[in-house]
């Protein structure tokens, strides 16, 4: 196997699908396949050029928000920021050696207790702000070597994204600070290394200050890369490839810029180099030699006409590259792989969204970055897998709701074929607003999956009582769009009537909820394009048949709407859209719950309820709502689960979610009688309760296509594990995600199960971190065990770079009771070739 990428594993047949997380659909098949994980790298980089992971091999310690003693002296009025060289703690000779020890990306406020305290509530009753400054800083530090045969190339830092204000030294000196949570950030380092020996770079990151009303976790939570070009170099995220597509050919406009850092003026030329997805080059372009004066730039362009081309769409997301070279006198001096797709999206005033011409109804679900188990700090993989889950659903477009999202997640989109809205934090024109824009847009605009950039969302103040500002802030910000990016529309998600304020400067129309203000607001602008930006906020708790005030849930049955929100179901709020001809269909709020904002209770619920599926992606009812109407296979989904002991004779709603035509209920062998299924709908039965089994049989045209059962299980003897991949790459990042349930003795899942289980990890591997949905549940996501909640827990693992295996058990953990069985899994960790990192 030595040799073979990442990529080519993961995509080669190992890379298996999120079935076994999944609930299995109704017949029995699993779930869709998806195509494994990459670097997220869109703009890859090609030699001369390097770009190196720097995530391995840091050392961290919590500082102080408030007392520079505990803050490495930080702040102690000596005059910190006096003398450049002056910091210590980023030189060699300082001791971090009982600093722990810890790979990026990392979130420690994943890490810390949970705490009753009511100004935490939106960001998950973590204890951080600026009342907490023992919690709200940490220190990162690591050596890195720079060889001597570096002198004279240009070396960067890369942070994708930390949260939140960070301020970074090197070799002793200040360099430079970001101040914003989700932005990437970088500083040239070229000056202050030490060529042919050892380096020091430090970050004080402080999450004193938040940036949304949710969990936003705390720390460097995505990759940090080391960049390595020639003096004269292609300038960061300045390649463009712009697609006009004709009948049956595509223009290509190329565009790029070109740095020179050297000594001397340059003559440079730019080539560019087309290849479709097999590597096979199908066309070539080339731009004249331009002369660029010392610390000067220039900008490049060329055309180039591809024929035939195979169009990106959800359905085939076929994608090309372009290996855009910088030569002087034939010697290559910088190269660099954008990835693009070719097609067309347009959204329509009367016929909605078209995609390559056709409609395409946006389903389409707004996502926070959280996961369970790992908080904001996702590995790569988990955010394909993520997608799996909204693609199972028959989702076919996500927000990224409310911030910029990590280019892993924008990758996972162009290469799985999810549309995305990609959405700026900051709704404002101030060069801070501006400035995140402007690097949202440059960084992502080649993304095919990217068909709408948003300005931002909700902004009250904005769209009413400071509506004249908010029509000259939103109108420079899609002006700015604009000129970024002369290819895709600007929106953003209003919470109104859409009549004044931000609104005025939009291409397209977003609506917050608002369902009974849309007719009128199309009537009277019929040439503004309308989509549901944000709709639904209805709540439920997995597994749960009951609203109950004293234990926090709300009921899984889709009747749990928020009232603020004008009571939209996921019935209702896709029925509206979904049965419009100008409508393009919208983004339900959310896909996945998060942490934070744990409506409509407080302490001790810790996440919110408003996901289809919950924060390990495991599915609430309503999945099957959705994928009744939005997938293209039948289904059938019948529930409750039928273990209801000690409410016999009570009465007990009996719902399917289906597209068949008619579905049949039996109970104990009883028919309780067929009903329609009406288009958009559900079906629903009053039943007493008696233990058994309920059958629901699906028709279509007369005859019965489907069965889907639920049986009273007995109690619980043994522990199963599931995992998504059973093989998975040794390179110290990829994970295997894994279902733990309980059996009873007939091998039935039970599903109310809540037993607490113990996990043991050995060999090639650690535990990183594990969950199991329940919005109420504060067991720690680090320690290694947790509750079953209504039956389900997940557990996730991460590789080693040492190829091997990694051993799973999961155990009984310390309660009285019946014995279980144990469980035992061995996920495979395989040779790959490394991404290139940091020495
Ligand atoms: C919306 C808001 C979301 C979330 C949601 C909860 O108004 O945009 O971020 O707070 O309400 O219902």
């Amino acid at each position: 196997m030595a040799g073979i990428s990442r990529r080519e594993l993961l995509s080669s047949g190992l890379a298996l699908s999120v079935s076994s997380l999944v609930a299995r659909s109704a017949w029995g098949r699993t779930a869709a396949m998806i195509t494994g994980t990459t670097s997220g790298e869109s703009q890859a980089a090609i030699a001369p050029r390097e770009h190196l992971l720097f995530d391995f091999g840091w050392k961290f310690q919590f500082g102080h928000g408030s007392d520079p003693a505990r803050d490495l002296g930080f702040g102690n009025g000596q005059g910190d920021f006096s003398k450049t060289g002056d910091f210590t703690f980023a030189k060699a000779g300082f001791d971090d050696s009982k600093w722990r020890a810890l790979n990026l990306p990392h979130d420690w406020a994943v890490e810390l207790p949970f705490v009753r305290d009511e100004a935490q509530t939106s960001h998950g009753f973590k204890p951080l702000g600026r009342r907490y400054p023992e919690n709200s800083v940490g220190w990162y530090r690591r050596e890195f070597e720079i060889p001597a045969s570096d002198a004279g190339r240009r070396i960067t830092v890369e942070f994708d994204g930390a949260f939140r204000d960070v301020l970074v030294f090197v070799n002793g000196c200040f360099i430079g600070r970001n101040d914003n949570g989700y932005a990437p950030f970088r500083f040239d380092l070229t000056d202050f290394l030490n060529y042919g020996q050892k380096n020091y770079i430090v970050a004080r990151v402080d999450a004193s200050f938040g940036d949304g009303w949710f969990y936003e976790g705390a720390g460097i939570y995505r990759h940090v890369w080391l960049t390595k070009t020639d003096a004269l170099h292609l300038g960061r995220w300045e390649s463009t490839v712009r697609t006009a597509v004709t009948d049956s050919s595509a223009i290509l406009t190329l565009g790029t810029v070109v740095e020179n850092r050297g000594k001397q003026a340059e003559n440079a030329k730019v080539s560019w180099q087309i290849l479709d997805a097999a590597g096979k080059t199908v066309a070539t372009a080339e731009a004249p030699g331009q002369s660029i004066a010392v610390d000067g730039a220039a900008t490049f362009t060329a055309t180039v006409k591809l024929d035939n081309p195979a169009l990106w769409s959800v359905d085939e997301p076929n994608l090309y590259s372009a290996i855009v070279t910088v030569e002087v006198d034939g010697k290559t001096r910088d190269a660099e792989r954008i990835t693009f797709g070719v097609r067309t999206a347009v959204f329509d005033a009367d016929k909605g969204f078209l995609m390559n011409g056709k409609p395409l109804m946006i389903q389409g679900t707004c996502n926070h970055q959280d996961h369970a188990g790992v908080g904001a700090a996702l590995p790569d993989r988990l955010q394909w897998f993520r997608l799996g889950v909204l693609k199972e659903m028959g989702g076919n477009a996500v927000r990224t709701s409310h911030n910029m999202p990590a280019p892993e997640w924008v990758e996972a989109c162009d290469r799985m074929g999810m549309l995305m809205m990609c959405e700026t934090r900051q709704m404002s024109s101030s060069p801070e607003g501006l400035a995140q824009l402007e690097i949202m847009i440059k960084r992502y605009r080649n993304s095919p999956s990217i068909i709408l950039w948003s300005v931002g969302n909700e902004e009250f103040l904005l769209q009413g009582p400071m509506a004249e500002q908010g029509a000259k802030i939103a109108a420079t910000m899609v002006r700015r769009c604009h000129e970024l990016d002369p290819t895709r529309p600007v929106s953003a998600a209003v919470n109104g009537t859409n009549e004044k304020g931000v609104s005025e400067a939009l291409d397209v129309i977003g609506f917050n909820y608002n369902l009974a203000r849309i007719d009128e607001y199309h009537k009277k602008h019929p040439a503004k394009p309308i989509y549901g930006s944000e709709t639904a906020s209805a709540r439920c708790t997995r597994g749960v048949y009951s609203t109950d005030p004293l234990r926090n849930t709300m009921t899984a049955y889709d009747v749990s709407p928020a009232m603020w929100h004008e009571y939209e179901t996921a019935e209702l709020w896709w029925t509206f859209y979904g049965t419009r001809e100008w409508s393009s269909g919208g983004f339900c709020w959310t896909g996945f719950d998060y942490r934070g904002e744990p409506s409509p209770y407080g302490w001790p619920s810790i996440s919110s309820q408003f996901g289809i599926v919950d924060t390990c992606g495991f599915p609430k009812d309503t999945f099957y709502y959705y994928k009744s109407w939005w997938g293209a296979e039948p289904v059938l989904h019948l529930f409750p689960h039928w273990n209801f002991a000690g409410r016999e004779g009570e009465t007990i709603s009996v719902w399917t979610f289906s597209n068949l035509d008619e579905v049949e209920l039996f109970v104990n062998g009883n028919s309780r009688g067929s009903q329609k299924v009406p288009r958009l709908g559900h079906v629903e039965w009053k039943v007493n309760y008696e233990s058994g089994v309920i059958e629901a049989r699906g028709m279509k045209d007369g005859k019965v296509v489907m069965t889907e059962k639920r049986e009273t299980t007995g109690p619980e003897v043994s522990i199963r594990l599931t995992a998504d991949r059973t093989e998975i790459a040794a390179d110290g990042e990829d994970v295997a995600i894994l279902k733990v349930e309980a059996l009873d003795k007939e091998g039935r899942a039970v599903p109310t199960a809540g037993n607490l289980i113990g996990f043991k990890v050995s060999g090639a591997g650690a535990l990183l971190g594990v969950g199991n949905g329940d919005p109420n549940c504060q067991e720690s996501d680090k320690s290694p065990k947790r509750s079953l909640f209504n039956g389900l827990a997940q557990v996730i693992v991460q590789s080693t770079k040492r190829p091997g295996e990694i051993h799973i058990e999961a155990v009984k953990e310390g309660w009285e009771g019946p014995e279980l069985t144990p469980a035992k899994l061995v996920i495979v960790t395989r040779k790959v070739e490394l991404q290139p990192t940091v020495g």
